[in-house]
């Protein structure tokens, strides 16, 4: 019996989640009426969604002749073969829609001339299947996820949306069939512990690219929906793929966009070439990021790095009109100054691939239904559950996502989820009972923590996590270094047993939250290295040098990765989806990925 009061709540749906993907659904939730609660560990317009930079793809063709079945086909291809093509369609298919949407919204976006939404070049982004460089991104100048994510909060409160906000999600609240009932959450301002009980929880909770010491990711990006999944028995799909952003700044990791080199920035080497030419003849500096960011940790290694250690590459924007940089690029034009103290106008920005994006998540269907893979297409769902955006894998970016894709998922999945919750529960229908301990788990692992007594600060554990994940499981990986990747996790992940907790009070306990998400972070931390471990091929951002061509006869297939109580991992796979949703477009089948 816990020791916790507990303070309950009941509603029809529980997003966990305030960024771009959790605001979208719980705009379309309440939309249909359904009574939405959306619970946030931070204020919602502070969730990282506020820091996407260039844009959101979709092919309105406002600039050139774009067309949805190319950004499938660019979507396809930048996945290298790994993305379910239904779930692509869908999301390239309702680009369009969604941005328009967007627009009506109020999405403040930048103009043509004529006053159509603007929209630039980004990696991969082409015309007639690959012929040409298409103009996809629909920006608002460098600061696209502030103004989406400001815009659907703004909405959400016009719907009455509810918002629980600096609540800590602990643990899902599971029925006896399998399904789930709701979640259980701390709430930091006052200490108290809430039980959300609903027809369906849906988690947005972002990805978790503070695994890693050196990431684009804010503090808060602890994947805590992932490892709540883990926890309850459903696997993590394509873990091993982690995609480095090519330009974030040398040394603080902050990001600078790829919108820069679709003004028409590029890069160099300590030999002033811009050697992007010679890795990817046709796109160049705007070839797919996998690409660009595996050619500067080529010309790094191969001694053609700038700087005093040769440890990094320039990217050049000075030769750009300085109006352009003021009305196109002002963010990074700032953030250049402050963590490189470098003009743009005037010198080249320092930079170096950094961890941005998870490729993988919590396994779902299109309409953002978690599901239990069986190794067959015939997948069964998670009754209650539903996962959106970075948390998720739908699987729509497979082995490499395209830029501007994830602003587009979170919006384009935080609507399906809302539709499908439509269609499939009604509006204050009666909550199914739960077992009396149901919340049991969640307190008992909140109060190990809480009162973990032993020598070790979560800070240094944290930091053995993410130097491990940075030198083991990087842009170029071998046999050799994942598989003592796989020792040097397990190690940390053992640590935990002497975790010190020094604050144990309920209220405003910042060191307790740094516990409970760094728990949350070194599960996937771990599941990722024994994925990575096992995929002996080459594909997308998994660049495994033992293995450098891609195996589709053996590996074009997900990774489904379990973690049990007891901390054992294992892997399971399931096919691709190589079929469409509808006859306007065709299946796009495996070729040599060039750019
Ligand atoms: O470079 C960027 O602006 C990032 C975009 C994205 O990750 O989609």
């Amino acid at each position: 019996m816990s020791k916790y009061e507990i303070i309950d709540h009941a509603y029809d749906v529980i997003v966990v989640g305030a960024g771009g993907a959790g605001l979208r659904a719980t705009l379309g939730m309440v939309a249909a009426g359904f009574r939405t609660a959306c619970i946030s560990k931070v204020y919602p317009t502070r969730s990282h969604t506020v820091a996407a930079q260039g844009g959101i793809g979709a092919a309105l063709g406002n600039l050139d002749g774009d067309n949805w079945r190319f950004h499938m086909y660019d979507t396809v291809k930048g996945s290298d073969w790994l993305g379910d093509q239904d779930a692509i369609e869908y999301m390239c298919r309702n680009a369009i829609d969604a941005v328009i949407e967007l627009e009506h919204f109020g999405v403040p976006f930048s103009r043509t001339p004529e006053g159509k939404i603007y929209q630039r070049p980004f990696g991969g982004h082409t015309l007639d299947f690959g012929k040409s460089m298409a103009r996809r991104a629909c920006a608002a100048a460098d600061r696209t996820g502030h103004a989406i994510l400001h815009t659907l909060y703004q909405q959400c409160l016009k719907h009455k949306a509810e918002f629980f906000s600096e609540y800590i999600a602990l643990d899902l609240l599971n029925d006896a069939e399998g399904g789930v009932g709701g979640v259980m959450a701390w709430c930091l301002e006052d200490g108290a512990i809430h039980r959300f009980r609903a027809q369906m929880v849906v988690f947005a909770t972002g990805g978790y690219g503070r695994a890693y010491f050196s990431c684009t990711s804010a503090h808060t990006c602890t994947g805590d929906g992932g490892a709540m999944a883990l926890r309850a028995g459903i696997p993590l799909q394509d873990m091993e793929f982690i995609q480095f952003h090519p330009t974030g700044i040398y040394g603080s990791g902050c990001l600078i966009t790829e919108g820069a080199r679709g003004e028409g920035g590029y890069v160099t080497n300590s030999e002033g070439e811009r050697f992007m030419e010679r890795y990817a003849p046709t796109a160049k500096d705007l070839a797919s990021r996998d690409v660009v960011s595996r050619s500067m940790a080529i010309e790094i290694r191969e001694g053609r790095g700038v700087g005093p250690n040769k440890d990094h590459i320039h990217l050049h924007l000075e030769h750009i009109d300085p109006k352009v940089l003021a009305e196109r690029l002002p963010g990074i034009s700032e953030t250049a100054k402050i963590f490189a103290g470098v003009d743009v106008t005037k010198e080249p920005i320092p930079i170096l691939p950094t961890v941005h994006y998870n490729m993988g998540g919590i396994p779902t269907n299109y309409h953002g239904e978690v599901i239990r893979p069986k190794g067959s297409d015939k997948d069964a769902i998670v009754p209650g559950l539903m996962a959106v955006g970075e948390a998720a894998c739908v699987s729509v970016h497979g082995a490499n996502r395209l830029g501007t894709n994830s602003l587009l998922d979170l919006v384009v999945f935080g609507r399906a989820a809302a539709l499908r919750a439509a269609a499939t529960y009604k509006p204050g229908a009666t909550l199914k009972a739960l077992p009396a301990d149901a919340h049991e788990p969640a307190l008992e692992r909140f109060d190990r923590i809480r009162n973990a007594g032993g020598k070790t600060l979560t800070a240094d554990i944290r930091l053995e996590m993410q130097h491990t994940m940075q030198n083991n499981c990087a842009v170029f990986r071998t046999g050799k270094v994942l598989s003592e990747g796989k020792q040097l996790i397990e190690k940390a992940a053992a640590s935990m047993s002497d975790l010190k907790v020094v604050d144990k009070s309920l209220v405003w306990n910042s060191d307790l939250v740094e516990a409970l998400e760094l728990d949350n972070l070194m599960a996937q931390a771990v599941v990722t290295m024994h994925s990575a471990e096992a995929r002996h091929e080459s594909r997308g951002a998994h660049a495994h040098e033992d293995h450098p061509n891609r195996d589709d006869v053996n590996w074009m297939k997900h990774t489904l990765a379990y973690r049990d109580a007891a901390g054992k991992v294992s892997l399971d796979y399931r096919p691709v989806h190589m079929y469409t949703l509808t006859d306007e477009t065709e299946v796009i089948p495996p070729k040599e990925r060039v750019y």
